[in-house]
């Protein structure tokens, strides 16, 4: 890889910006008059704002010399802040980095950093690797990544997915701002040498390494800290997002989907007397798409500032402190000279739903008309194909007489039962709180069937190929329609399928790796909403089925886990039943 090819701007490109304020070449825009935020006195100043294709090049009294091409554009009645960074996204919530990065931006939102787990699963390093480095220099949002340590499940060749050299090439990726989330903490606290070799590694290239310690105590903060962990975005309480500051973390607070605690924890912790935000931040955290129709980071800023936030630290919670965190601040979360023109147009200080959105120089809103580019990200080109599957499912491996079942708590938490009823009769009654349950390997060679209590009262067959292990998760009362639903998500090569007496009721098509639409954000939205209250019709129990989809497998939930091994003990870490080649 050359590494030239990542500095964001030549050495012939800065001779030209240089130009403008000699006033031998005009600047591209010219923001006249603005009120901006100033992140670093917090204060808001005027001045005139020279923009040149991607980059901020000047801002203060003075006007461009030369101005025949420019743009100008009259900003005395409105108040500009920095572009808004969504610094832990999950792009992969049936939406696609792409068109999450569409969506967010319009709403102000111009740079995310991204979970790299779906590359991670699908694809291999060389071409992961162009992909994010296309969707940076493609798109008008700065697209981030992270680079993860474990997969968060027990995967059956975790060794050949976290290679060396995978491992060493994301790490040092520019584009490859941290390390982390850390979900498999306890097992670098317990001894893994191999973990701690990349967490150090992460700290030799400057790059900060991000938790995943929801209900950490001090002790095991402590620990993390000096395993050199500086970040965290679980606390779910104003306690413990102070004690997470006062353990020297920077402090993420969560507003999702599945954890809306924003409200709570900016209560208790301006209650607990807290003053200074510099070390805060915001996440939206991997929220389903029909969350975001509230709001991206505008929506979590507006929150702060509702819930006493000074207005000034609000924005900085989702621009400046952000850059700072990631040393970023020499190109983005603040509007000086240098940065990269991330910048929105506000009517109010307090509304941070912005009119006019700049992303990378370009406008994808401008005067409340969305006018992002069209862009068509050629996904198949990168290999991210539908999913191909090409091997059936029949009666035989319909049998469940497992004694262990899984049973529901809420959304995402598992615990152990015993099961009692019939599993060979091919319906389960509708008065039943149980379905058969099977989690299959995408090349079909392993299966583990059981079942699963308080998922749904009349759920009858439905097959969905979006997971956090990227297996296919089939559940229902009736094998029939089950078999029936796997047929529909072959055919349709991936993507949720409802079925129910022998009709297919309902479908999503996940046409990138069975786990991610290349449909508009809205689309999704309205696919999802519509799948959610035909799950709730027929008696889902909680609030979130995309992700109890998600995290069936997912190890750093409790209790028992459905992974590509088997049926998982998550604290006695042993697989209780293994799964059954087939
Ligand atoms: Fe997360």
């Amino acid at each position: 890889m050359v590494a030239e090819r990542f500095e964001r701007w030549t050495k012939k490109q800065i001779r030209t910006q240089l130009q403008i304020l000699r006033g031998e070449v005009a600047p591209t825009i010219c923001l006249t008059n603005a009120t901006y935020l100033n992140s670093v006195r917090k204060k808001w100043l005027q001045a005139n704002i020279w923009i040149y294709e991607d980059r901020i090049i000047y801002v203060g009294n003075d006007m461009p010399i030369k101005m025949d091409t420019t743009e100008v554009v009259d900003c005395s009645n409105s108040f500009l802040v920095p572009g808004y960074i969504e610094h832990h996204a999950h792009p992969f919530q049936l939406y696609n980095p792409h068109t999450l990065a569409e969506y967010a931006s319009v709403r102000g939102t111009t740079t995310l950093m991204n979970d790299n787990m779906v590359w991670f699963l699908n694809t291999d390093k060389k071409k992961a690797l162009t992909v994010i480095e296309d969707l940076d220099s493609k798109l008008p949002t700065s697209m981030f990544w992270w680079a993860r340590y474990d997969a968060q499940t027990e995967l059956n060749h975790e060794e050949e997915v976290f290679s060396y050299s995978t491992m060493k090439a994301w790490l040092e990726h520019p584009l490859v701002v941290q390390g982390g989330e850390l979900t498999a903490w306890p097992k670098v606290l317990n001894g893994d040498d191999s973990l701690l070799h990349w967490m150090q590694e992460t700290k030799k290239l400057s790059k900060p390494i991000e938790g995943h310690l929801p209900g950490a105590s001090e002790r095991t903060l402590t620990q993390m800290a000096l395993l050199g962990v500086s970040s965290d975005h679980e606390a779910m309480t104003g306690k413990e997002a102070l004690m997470r500051l006062d353990l020297g973390y920077t402090t993420s607070l969560r507003h999702s989907s599945i954890r809306p605690d924003l409200p709570k924890l900016i209560t208790e912790l301006l209650e607990a007397g807290l003053d200074d935000f510099s070390r805060v931040l915001m996440t939206t955290d991997g929220s389903t798409p029909s969350f975001y129709e509230q709001g991206f980071m505008d929506l979590l800023i507006s929150i702060a500032i509702e819930h006493g936030v000074p207005i000034e630290d609000a924005y900085g919670m989702a621009t400046y402190n952000v850059a700072r965190h990631y040393r970023l601040d020499d190109c983005i979360g603040m509007i000086a000279p240098g940065r990269i023109a991330h910048i929105n147009i506000l009517e109010k200080q307090n509304n941070p739903f912005p009119t006019s959105v700049l992303a990378k120089g370009q406008w994808v809103k401008k005067d409340g008309v969305n006018c992002y580019p069209a862009i068509h990200f050629p996904w198949k080109e990168y290999g991210a194909a539908p999913l191909k599957l090409d091997w059936e499912l029949t009666r035989n491996d319909m049998h469940f007489s497992m004694p262990l079942g899984v049973e529901m708590v809420n959304a995402v938490i598992l615990k152990p039962y015993q099961i009692s009823i019939d599993v060979t009769q091919n319906e389960i009654p509708a008065e039943s709180e149980e379905s058969f349950f099977m989690m299959i390997d995408r090349n079909g060679r392993w299966l583990i069937n059981t079942v699963i209590k308080k998922f749904a009262k009349t759920v009858s067959g439905f097959a969905c190929s979006y997971s956090n292990s990227g297996d296919i998760v089939i559940i229902g009362k009736n094998k029939t329609d089950m078999l029936l639903a796997f047929d529909q998500l072959k055919k349709q090569q991936g993507g949720i399928v409802l079925v129910e007496k022998g009709e297919i009721i309902n479908s999503i098509k996940l046409d990138i790796y069975g786990v991610m639409s290349s449909s508009s954000m809205e689309q999704v939205i309205e696919e999802e909403k519509q799948l959610v209250s035909m799950l709730k019709d027929r008696g889902y129990m909680f609030d979130d089925p995309i992700y109890s989809l998600l995290f069936f497998s997912s190890t750093h939930l409790p209790y028992i886990r459905i992974t590509q091994k088997g049926i998982f003990d998550v604290k006695k870490k042993t697989v209780l039943f293994p799964s059954i080649m087939r």
